[in-house]
Protein backbone atom coordinates (compact mmCIF):
# COMPACT_ATOMS: atom_id res chain seq x y z
CA UNK A 1 0.00 0.00 0.00
CA UNK A 2 1.28 3.21 -0.90
CA UNK A 3 1.15 6.59 1.39
CA UNK A 4 -0.59 9.05 0.30
CA UNK A 5 0.80 13.35 1.31
CA UNK A 6 -1.10 15.84 1.58
CA UNK A 7 0.45 18.93 1.15
CA UNK A 8 -1.44 22.23 2.44
CA UNK A 9 -0.17 25.65 0.98
CA UNK A 10 -2.41 28.57 2.03
CA UNK A 11 -4.80 26.50 3.08
CA UNK A 12 -5.05 25.02 -0.35
CA UNK A 13 -4.02 21.02 -0.03
CA UNK A 14 -2.50 19.05 -2.73
CA UNK A 15 -2.49 15.34 -2.53
CA UNK A 16 0.96 14.31 -3.72
CA UNK A 17 1.75 10.44 -5.31
CA UNK A 18 4.31 8.69 -3.54
CA UNK A 19 6.88 6.12 -5.21
CA UNK A 20 7.62 3.09 -3.62
CA UNK A 21 11.18 1.88 -3.91
CA UNK A 22 11.92 -2.38 -4.37
CA UNK A 23 13.39 -2.35 -0.53
CA UNK A 24 10.15 0.27 0.58
CA UNK A 25 11.90 3.58 0.55
CA UNK A 26 9.30 5.69 -0.10
CA UNK A 27 9.50 8.78 -2.49
CA UNK A 28 7.11 11.66 -2.47
CA UNK A 29 6.30 12.30 -6.35
CA UNK A 30 6.25 16.47 -6.64
CA UNK A 31 6.40 16.82 -10.14
CA UNK A 32 3.22 18.51 -10.24
CA UNK A 33 4.57 20.70 -7.62
CA UNK A 34 5.03 23.86 -9.25
CA UNK A 35 2.16 23.80 -12.31
CA UNK A 36 -0.75 23.43 -9.15
CA UNK A 37 1.19 25.57 -6.22
CA UNK A 38 3.70 27.68 -7.92
CA UNK A 39 5.87 27.03 -5.43
CA UNK A 40 9.36 24.37 -5.60
CA UNK A 41 10.96 22.47 -3.15
CA UNK A 42 14.76 23.69 -1.77
CA UNK A 43 17.48 21.49 -0.83
CA UNK A 44 20.65 22.45 -0.65
CA UNK A 45 22.85 19.11 -1.56
CA UNK A 46 19.98 17.38 -2.22
CA UNK A 47 20.29 15.37 1.13
CA UNK A 48 16.53 14.72 0.62
CA UNK A 49 15.84 15.17 -2.89
CA UNK A 50 16.11 11.61 -5.18
CA UNK A 51 16.70 12.86 -8.93
CA UNK A 52 15.69 9.27 -10.49
CA UNK A 53 14.54 5.78 -10.22
CA UNK A 54 17.27 3.70 -10.76
CA UNK A 55 17.58 -0.39 -10.74
CA UNK A 56 21.64 0.03 -10.63
CA UNK A 57 22.50 0.15 -6.59
CA UNK A 58 21.03 0.14 -3.54
CA UNK A 59 22.64 1.63 -0.22
CA UNK A 60 20.70 1.94 2.85
CA UNK A 61 23.58 4.24 5.23
CA UNK A 62 21.39 3.38 7.86
CA UNK A 63 22.77 -0.42 8.03
CA UNK A 64 25.65 0.04 6.06
CA UNK A 65 24.29 -2.08 3.39
CA UNK A 66 25.59 -1.66 -0.33
CA UNK A 67 24.09 -4.04 -3.27
CA UNK A 68 25.46 -3.99 -7.06
CA UNK A 69 22.27 -4.96 -8.96
CA UNK A 70 21.12 -6.98 -5.50
CA UNK A 71 24.25 -8.87 -4.93
CA UNK A 72 26.60 -7.71 -1.86
CA UNK A 73 29.26 -5.99 -1.95
CA UNK A 74 30.74 -8.36 0.45
CA UNK A 75 29.93 -11.30 -1.77
CA UNK A 76 31.09 -10.09 -4.70
CA UNK A 77 34.54 -8.94 -3.27
CA UNK A 78 34.64 -12.75 -2.49
CA UNK A 79 33.71 -14.06 -5.00
CA UNK A 80 33.61 -11.96 -8.46
CA UNK A 81 36.21 -9.88 -10.20
CA UNK A 82 36.09 -6.08 -11.34
CA UNK A 83 35.22 -7.28 -15.00
CA UNK A 84 32.41 -9.70 -14.25
CA UNK A 85 31.10 -7.11 -11.65
CA UNK A 86 31.69 -4.10 -14.32
CA UNK A 87 29.23 -6.44 -16.63
CA UNK A 88 26.66 -7.40 -14.08
CA UNK A 89 26.49 -3.34 -13.48
CA UNK A 90 25.89 -2.46 -16.91
CA UNK A 91 23.60 -5.30 -18.38
CA UNK A 92 22.03 -5.53 -15.29
CA UNK A 93 23.07 -9.76 -14.64
CA UNK A 94 26.19 -11.83 -14.10
CA UNK A 95 27.16 -12.81 -17.66
CA UNK A 96 27.33 -16.04 -18.60
CA UNK A 97 30.91 -17.63 -19.47
CA UNK A 98 30.39 -17.01 -23.20
CA UNK A 99 28.81 -13.61 -22.31
CA UNK A 100 31.95 -13.03 -20.41
CA UNK A 101 34.21 -13.89 -23.02
CA UNK A 102 32.64 -12.00 -25.29
CA UNK A 103 32.87 -8.85 -22.70
CA UNK A 104 36.71 -9.61 -22.19
CA UNK A 105 37.29 -10.08 -25.69
CA UNK A 106 35.69 -6.63 -26.29
CA UNK A 107 37.98 -5.35 -23.66
CA UNK A 108 41.24 -6.82 -25.19
CA UNK A 109 39.65 -5.00 -28.99
CA UNK A 110 39.54 -1.95 -27.76
CA UNK A 111 42.42 -1.37 -25.53
CA UNK A 112 44.53 0.66 -27.71
CA UNK A 113 44.02 4.13 -27.89
CA UNK A 114 44.23 5.90 -31.71
CA UNK A 115 48.00 6.40 -32.29
CA UNK A 116 46.87 10.06 -32.92
CA UNK A 117 46.10 10.44 -29.16
CA UNK A 118 49.74 9.90 -27.97
CA UNK A 119 50.47 13.41 -29.33
CA UNK A 120 47.59 15.08 -26.90
CA UNK A 121 50.22 13.31 -24.30
CA UNK A 122 52.95 15.36 -25.41
CA UNK A 123 51.35 18.82 -24.64
CA UNK A 124 50.50 18.35 -21.09
CA UNK A 125 53.15 19.92 -19.14
CA UNK A 126 55.09 17.75 -16.72
CA UNK A 127 53.23 19.27 -13.21
CA UNK A 128 49.11 18.22 -14.63
CA UNK A 129 47.34 16.66 -12.22
CA UNK A 130 46.62 13.04 -13.84
CA UNK A 131 43.06 13.79 -13.26
CA UNK A 132 43.01 16.51 -15.34
CA UNK A 133 44.89 14.53 -18.41
CA UNK A 134 42.36 11.56 -17.53
CA UNK A 135 39.57 14.26 -17.91
CA UNK A 136 41.03 15.64 -21.37
CA UNK A 137 42.23 12.59 -22.65
CA UNK A 138 38.87 10.98 -22.23
CA UNK A 139 36.72 13.81 -24.36
CA UNK A 140 39.56 13.63 -26.52
CA UNK A 141 39.14 10.08 -27.53
CA UNK A 142 35.31 10.71 -27.98
CA UNK A 143 36.70 12.87 -31.47
CA UNK A 144 38.04 9.90 -32.40
CA UNK A 145 34.94 7.74 -32.47
CA UNK A 146 32.56 10.09 -34.20
CA UNK A 147 29.74 7.79 -34.31
CA UNK A 148 29.31 7.97 -30.79
CA UNK A 149 27.72 10.95 -30.94
CA UNK A 150 24.77 9.83 -33.36
CA UNK A 151 23.95 5.74 -33.08
CA UNK A 152 22.90 5.71 -29.56
CA UNK A 153 22.13 2.39 -29.13
CA UNK A 154 23.53 -0.06 -31.69
CA UNK A 155 26.99 0.64 -30.63
CA UNK A 156 26.60 0.96 -26.90
CA UNK A 157 28.62 -2.39 -25.78
CA UNK A 158 31.30 -1.28 -28.49
CA UNK A 159 31.70 2.16 -26.55
CA UNK A 160 31.18 0.69 -23.32
CA UNK A 161 33.91 -1.63 -23.80
CA UNK A 162 36.64 0.95 -25.04
CA UNK A 163 35.54 3.37 -22.35
CA UNK A 164 36.41 0.91 -19.99
CA UNK A 165 39.19 -0.26 -21.82
CA UNK A 166 40.73 2.98 -22.79
CA UNK A 167 40.75 4.86 -19.29
CA UNK A 168 43.51 2.01 -17.71
CA UNK A 169 45.42 2.83 -20.94
CA UNK A 170 45.16 6.40 -20.67
CA UNK A 171 46.09 6.13 -17.06
CA UNK A 172 48.89 4.10 -17.30
CA UNK A 173 50.30 6.39 -20.57
CA UNK A 174 49.67 9.65 -18.20
CA UNK A 175 51.82 8.03 -15.24
CA UNK A 176 54.42 7.32 -17.50
CA UNK A 177 54.41 10.66 -19.87
CA UNK A 178 54.84 12.78 -16.20
CA UNK A 179 57.77 10.08 -15.09
CA UNK A 180 59.81 10.75 -18.04
CA UNK A 181 59.23 6.91 -19.18
CA UNK A 182 58.81 5.34 -22.30
CA UNK A 183 55.56 3.70 -23.01
CA UNK A 184 54.01 0.40 -22.50
CA UNK A 185 51.38 -0.64 -24.91
CA UNK A 186 48.93 -3.18 -23.23
CA UNK A 187 48.87 -6.42 -24.01
CA UNK A 188 45.99 -8.94 -25.63
CA UNK A 189 47.57 -11.81 -22.80
CA UNK A 190 46.61 -10.50 -19.90
CA UNK A 191 43.65 -9.60 -17.66
CA UNK A 192 42.35 -6.16 -17.12
CA UNK A 193 44.11 -5.13 -13.47
CA UNK A 194 47.50 -7.37 -14.61
CA UNK A 195 47.44 -5.53 -17.50
CA UNK A 196 46.85 -1.82 -16.09
CA UNK A 197 50.09 -3.11 -13.54
CA UNK A 198 52.30 -4.02 -16.95
CA UNK A 199 51.63 -0.65 -18.23
CA UNK A 200 52.29 1.05 -14.99
CA UNK A 201 55.54 -0.98 -13.76
CA UNK A 202 57.36 -2.91 -16.66
CA UNK A 203 60.57 -0.50 -16.65
CA UNK A 204 60.73 -0.49 -20.95
CA UNK A 205 59.21 -1.94 -23.84
CA UNK A 206 60.53 -5.95 -23.95
CA UNK A 207 60.83 -5.93 -20.59
CA UNK A 208 58.05 -7.27 -18.17
CA UNK A 209 57.43 -6.44 -14.33
CA UNK A 210 56.68 -9.18 -12.13
CA UNK A 211 53.25 -8.89 -11.75
CA UNK A 212 52.45 -10.75 -7.89
CA UNK A 213 49.17 -12.68 -7.68
CA UNK A 214 48.51 -11.02 -4.31
CA UNK A 215 49.05 -7.18 -5.75
CA UNK A 216 46.64 -7.86 -8.89
CA UNK A 217 43.83 -9.51 -6.89
CA UNK A 218 44.76 -6.14 -4.34
CA UNK A 219 44.06 -3.57 -7.02
CA UNK A 220 41.60 -5.96 -8.47
CA UNK A 221 39.54 -5.54 -5.47
CA UNK A 222 40.03 -1.73 -5.21
CA UNK A 223 38.63 -0.87 -8.25
CA UNK A 224 35.48 -3.63 -7.68
CA UNK A 225 34.54 -2.04 -4.56
CA UNK A 226 34.79 1.47 -6.46
CA UNK A 227 32.66 0.36 -9.13
CA UNK A 228 28.97 2.42 -8.02
CA UNK A 229 27.82 3.94 -5.80
CA UNK A 230 24.34 5.47 -6.61
CA UNK A 231 23.58 9.06 -6.99
CA UNK A 232 27.05 10.45 -5.70
CA UNK A 233 28.11 13.34 -7.06
CA UNK A 234 30.27 12.07 -9.89
CA UNK A 235 27.65 9.73 -11.16
CA UNK A 236 24.78 12.40 -10.72
CA UNK A 237 27.19 14.82 -12.71
CA UNK A 238 27.38 11.97 -15.76
CA UNK A 239 23.77 11.40 -15.32
CA UNK A 240 23.16 15.55 -15.72
CA UNK A 241 25.63 15.65 -18.78
CA UNK A 242 23.71 12.68 -20.57
CA UNK A 243 20.26 13.85 -19.81
CA UNK A 244 21.33 16.47 -22.66
CA UNK A 245 22.05 13.47 -25.14
CA UNK A 246 26.12 14.51 -25.19
CA UNK A 247 27.80 11.03 -25.25
CA UNK A 248 29.09 8.58 -23.40
CA UNK A 249 32.98 9.91 -23.00
CA UNK A 250 31.80 13.93 -22.87
CA UNK A 251 29.76 12.73 -19.94
CA UNK A 252 32.23 10.30 -18.75
CA UNK A 253 34.30 13.18 -18.96
CA UNK A 254 32.38 15.25 -16.56
CA UNK A 255 32.01 12.46 -14.12
CA UNK A 256 36.19 12.87 -13.81
CA UNK A 257 35.90 16.59 -13.16
CA UNK A 258 33.17 15.90 -10.41
CA UNK A 259 35.32 13.11 -8.80
CA UNK A 260 38.41 14.78 -8.13
CA UNK A 261 37.09 17.47 -5.51
CA UNK A 262 38.99 16.11 -2.08
CA UNK A 263 35.48 15.69 -0.69
CA UNK A 264 34.69 13.33 -3.45
CA UNK A 265 37.19 10.77 -4.86
CA UNK A 266 40.01 12.64 -4.20
CA UNK A 267 39.74 12.03 -0.19
CA UNK A 268 42.05 9.16 -0.92
CA UNK A 269 44.57 11.69 -1.88
CA UNK A 270 44.04 14.22 0.88
CA UNK A 271 43.86 11.07 3.62
CA UNK A 272 47.37 10.28 2.65
CA UNK A 273 48.86 13.71 2.77
CA UNK A 274 46.87 13.78 5.92
CA UNK A 275 48.70 10.92 7.63
CA UNK A 276 52.10 12.23 5.87
CA UNK A 277 51.83 15.30 7.39
CA UNK A 278 51.39 13.90 11.09
CA UNK A 279 53.81 12.10 10.60
CA UNK A 280 56.06 14.83 9.69
CA UNK A 281 55.84 16.62 12.62
CA UNK A 282 55.68 13.65 14.96
CA UNK A 283 52.21 13.50 16.32
CA UNK A 284 50.39 10.01 16.79
CA UNK A 285 47.29 12.01 15.96
CA UNK A 286 46.30 13.33 18.69
CA UNK A 287 46.89 16.81 17.99
CA UNK A 288 45.55 16.48 14.91
CA UNK A 289 42.36 15.17 16.02
CA UNK A 290 42.05 18.04 18.86
CA UNK A 291 42.47 20.72 15.58
CA UNK A 292 39.65 18.59 13.61
CA UNK A 293 37.40 18.93 16.92
CA UNK A 294 38.01 22.54 17.29
CA UNK A 295 37.25 23.40 13.80
CA UNK A 296 41.13 24.69 13.57
CA UNK A 297 41.81 26.28 10.06
CA UNK A 298 38.94 24.23 9.39
CA UNK A 299 40.62 20.75 9.28
CA UNK A 300 38.63 17.61 8.32
CA UNK A 301 39.59 14.04 9.58
CA UNK A 302 39.72 13.12 5.55
CA UNK A 303 38.68 9.38 4.87
CA UNK A 304 36.14 9.95 7.83
CA UNK A 305 31.89 10.90 7.54
CA UNK A 306 29.78 10.21 4.50
CA UNK A 307 26.68 11.76 3.21
CA UNK A 308 24.59 8.48 3.49
CA UNK A 309 26.44 6.02 5.62
CA UNK A 310 25.41 7.16 8.85
CA UNK A 311 26.81 3.98 10.74
CA UNK A 312 29.33 2.56 8.65
CA UNK A 313 31.09 1.94 5.40
CA UNK A 314 30.69 -1.67 4.35
CA UNK A 315 33.84 -0.88 1.57
CA UNK A 316 35.70 0.33 4.34
CA UNK A 317 35.45 -3.32 6.40
CA UNK A 318 36.60 -5.02 3.61
CA UNK A 319 39.60 -2.57 2.43
CA UNK A 320 40.51 -2.34 6.01
CA UNK A 321 41.40 -6.22 6.27
CA UNK A 322 43.14 -6.29 2.24
CA UNK A 323 45.30 -3.43 4.02
CA UNK A 324 46.72 -5.68 6.84
CA UNK A 325 46.73 -8.36 3.95
CA UNK A 326 49.29 -6.68 1.58
CA UNK A 327 50.93 -5.66 3.88
CA UNK A 328 51.57 -8.78 5.63
CA UNK A 329 51.67 -10.40 2.18
CA UNK A 330 54.46 -7.86 0.94
CA UNK A 331 56.40 -8.09 4.30
CA UNK A 332 55.78 -4.28 4.69
CA UNK A 333 55.16 -2.22 7.83
CA UNK A 334 54.28 1.42 7.37
CA UNK A 335 54.31 3.90 10.16
CA UNK A 336 50.96 5.58 8.22
CA UNK A 337 48.97 2.52 8.69
CA UNK A 338 49.85 3.44 12.17
CA UNK A 339 48.66 6.74 12.59
CA UNK A 340 45.39 5.50 10.70
CA UNK A 341 44.82 3.29 13.16
CA UNK A 342 45.27 5.24 15.41
CA UNK A 343 42.73 8.08 14.40
CA UNK A 344 40.48 5.52 13.60
CA UNK A 345 40.65 4.44 17.49
CA UNK A 346 40.59 7.64 19.18
CA UNK A 347 37.95 8.46 16.61
CA UNK A 348 35.76 5.78 17.45
CA UNK A 349 35.72 6.23 20.53
CA UNK A 350 34.55 10.64 20.61
CA UNK A 351 31.80 12.24 21.22
CA UNK A 352 32.62 14.41 18.32
CA UNK A 353 33.00 11.78 15.96
CA UNK A 354 29.98 9.70 17.05
CA UNK A 355 27.35 11.81 17.48
CA UNK A 356 27.81 13.54 14.08
CA UNK A 357 28.02 9.42 13.10
CA UNK A 358 31.64 9.59 11.65
CA UNK A 359 33.14 6.56 10.65
CA UNK A 360 36.02 5.55 7.81
CA UNK A 361 35.02 5.49 4.70
CA UNK A 362 36.29 3.59 1.76
CA UNK A 363 39.06 6.12 1.40
CA UNK A 364 40.82 6.22 4.68
CA UNK A 365 42.99 2.82 3.47
CA UNK A 366 42.68 2.62 0.24
CA UNK A 367 45.45 4.78 0.00
CA UNK A 368 47.37 2.91 2.35
CA UNK A 369 47.68 -0.39 -0.27
CA UNK A 370 47.71 1.67 -3.55
CA UNK A 371 50.83 2.95 -1.69
CA UNK A 372 52.39 -0.30 -1.04
CA UNK A 373 51.64 -1.43 -4.45
CA UNK A 374 54.29 1.60 -5.52
CA UNK A 375 51.15 4.01 -7.38
CA UNK A 376 52.18 7.45 -6.74
CA UNK A 377 49.49 10.08 -4.55
CA UNK A 378 48.51 11.79 -7.39
CA UNK A 379 46.99 9.18 -9.37
CA UNK A 380 44.70 7.45 -6.14
CA UNK A 381 41.96 9.44 -7.74
CA UNK A 382 42.82 7.92 -11.13
CA UNK A 383 42.32 4.83 -9.78
CA UNK A 384 39.16 5.41 -8.40
CA UNK A 385 37.79 6.75 -11.73
CA UNK A 386 38.83 3.72 -13.37
CA UNK A 387 37.05 1.95 -10.60
CA UNK A 388 33.81 3.93 -11.00
CA UNK A 389 33.92 3.95 -14.93
CA UNK A 390 31.57 0.88 -15.13
CA UNK A 391 28.95 2.41 -12.69
CA UNK A 392 28.95 6.11 -15.08
CA UNK A 393 28.73 3.82 -17.68
CA UNK A 394 25.31 2.28 -15.84
CA UNK A 395 24.41 5.15 -15.20
CA UNK A 396 24.56 6.89 -18.56
CA UNK A 397 22.98 3.89 -20.58
CA UNK A 398 19.89 3.89 -17.55
CA UNK A 399 19.06 7.49 -18.95
CA UNK A 400 19.55 6.99 -22.31
CA UNK A 401 16.69 4.14 -22.55
CA UNK A 402 14.40 5.75 -20.20
CA UNK A 403 11.78 6.74 -22.43
CA UNK A 404 10.55 9.61 -20.05
CA UNK A 405 14.49 10.80 -19.56
CA UNK A 406 14.12 14.94 -19.82
CA UNK A 407 17.15 16.84 -19.40
CA UNK A 408 18.07 17.69 -15.56
CA UNK A 409 17.52 21.35 -14.95
CA UNK A 410 16.89 22.08 -11.80
CA UNK A 411 15.09 25.41 -10.36
CA UNK A 412 16.37 27.75 -8.01
CA UNK A 413 14.87 30.53 -5.47
CA UNK A 414 16.38 33.24 -6.87
CA UNK A 415 17.85 36.03 -3.60
CA UNK A 416 19.77 38.95 -5.60
CA UNK A 417 18.50 42.48 -6.57
CA UNK A 418 15.03 42.96 -7.60
CA UNK A 419 14.74 45.06 -11.16
CA UNK A 420 17.09 48.14 -10.66
CA UNK A 421 18.11 50.81 -13.63
CA UNK A 422 21.17 51.01 -15.40
CA UNK A 423 23.44 53.64 -13.62
CA UNK A 424 26.33 55.19 -16.70
CA UNK A 425 29.80 54.87 -15.47
CA UNK A 426 30.31 58.64 -14.76
CA UNK A 427 27.48 59.22 -12.48
CA UNK A 428 28.41 55.80 -10.25
CA UNK A 429 30.37 55.92 -6.79
N1 LIG B 1 36.03 15.41 9.89
C1 LIG B 1 35.57 16.24 10.85
N2 LIG B 1 34.30 16.70 10.89
C2 LIG B 1 33.47 16.29 9.92
C3 LIG B 1 33.89 15.41 8.89
C4 LIG B 1 35.22 14.95 8.92
N3 LIG B 1 35.67 14.13 7.97
N4 LIG B 1 32.85 15.18 8.06
C5 LIG B 1 31.82 15.89 8.55
N5 LIG B 1 32.19 16.56 9.66
C6 LIG B 1 31.36 17.38 10.53
C7 LIG B 1 31.10 18.74 9.90
O1 LIG B 1 32.09 19.67 10.26
C8 LIG B 1 29.73 19.05 10.47
O2 LIG B 1 29.93 19.44 11.81
P1 LIG B 1 28.99 20.57 12.50
O3 LIG B 1 27.64 19.93 12.60
O4 LIG B 1 29.64 20.86 13.80
O5 LIG B 1 29.02 21.75 11.55
C9 LIG B 1 29.02 17.70 10.49
O6 LIG B 1 30.09 16.75 10.62
C10 LIG B 1 28.20 17.39 9.24
O7 LIG B 1 29.07 17.57 8.11
P2 LIG B 1 28.57 17.88 6.64
O8 LIG B 1 29.69 18.53 5.88
O9 LIG B 1 27.26 18.62 6.70
O10 LIG B 1 28.31 16.44 6.08
P3 LIG B 1 28.07 16.08 4.56
O11 LIG B 1 27.13 14.93 4.54
O12 LIG B 1 27.69 17.28 3.78
O13 LIG B 1 29.51 15.65 4.05
C11 LIG B 1 31.41 14.41 3.48
C12 LIG B 1 29.91 14.36 3.77
C13 LIG B 1 31.86 13.02 3.01
C14 LIG B 1 31.69 15.41 2.35
C15 LIG B 1 32.15 14.82 4.78
O14 LIG B 1 31.92 13.87 5.81
C16 LIG B 1 33.64 15.03 4.57
O15 LIG B 1 34.07 16.11 4.20
N6 LIG B 1 34.48 13.95 4.80
C17 LIG B 1 35.89 14.07 4.53
C18 LIG B 1 36.14 13.88 3.05
C19 LIG B 1 35.98 12.44 2.62
O16 LIG B 1 36.52 11.52 3.25
N7 LIG B 1 35.29 12.22 1.48
C20 LIG B 1 35.12 10.91 0.90
C21 LIG B 1 33.71 10.41 0.94
S1 LIG B 1 33.64 8.65 0.54
C22 LIG B 1 34.08 8.58 -1.11
C23 LIG B 1 33.00 9.08 -1.99
O17 LIG B 1 32.00 8.36 -2.15
O18 LIG B 1 33.15 10.19 -2.53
Amino acid sequence: MKPTVELNIDGKPLELPTIVGSEGEVGIDISSLRNATGCITLDPGYGNTGSCESAITFIDGEKGILRYRGYDIAELAEKSTFIETSYLLIYGSLPTRTQLVEFSNMLSENQMLHEGMRFHFENFPATAHPMAILSAMINAASSYHPNLISKRESRFPYHAARLISQVRTIAAFSYRKAHGLPTIYPKTNLKYTANFLHMMFSPYPGEDCELKPEIVKALDLIFLLHADHEQNCSTSTVRMVASSRANLFASASAGVCALWGPLHGGANQAVLEMLEEIHKEGDDGTKFLNEVKNKTGNRRLMGFGHRVYKNFDPRAVIIKQQCDKVLAQLHKSDPLLDIAKKLEEIALHDEYFISRKLYPNVDFYSGIIMRAIGIPMDMFTVMFAIGRMPGWIANFKEVMEDPDSRIARPRQIYTGETLRSYTPLEARA
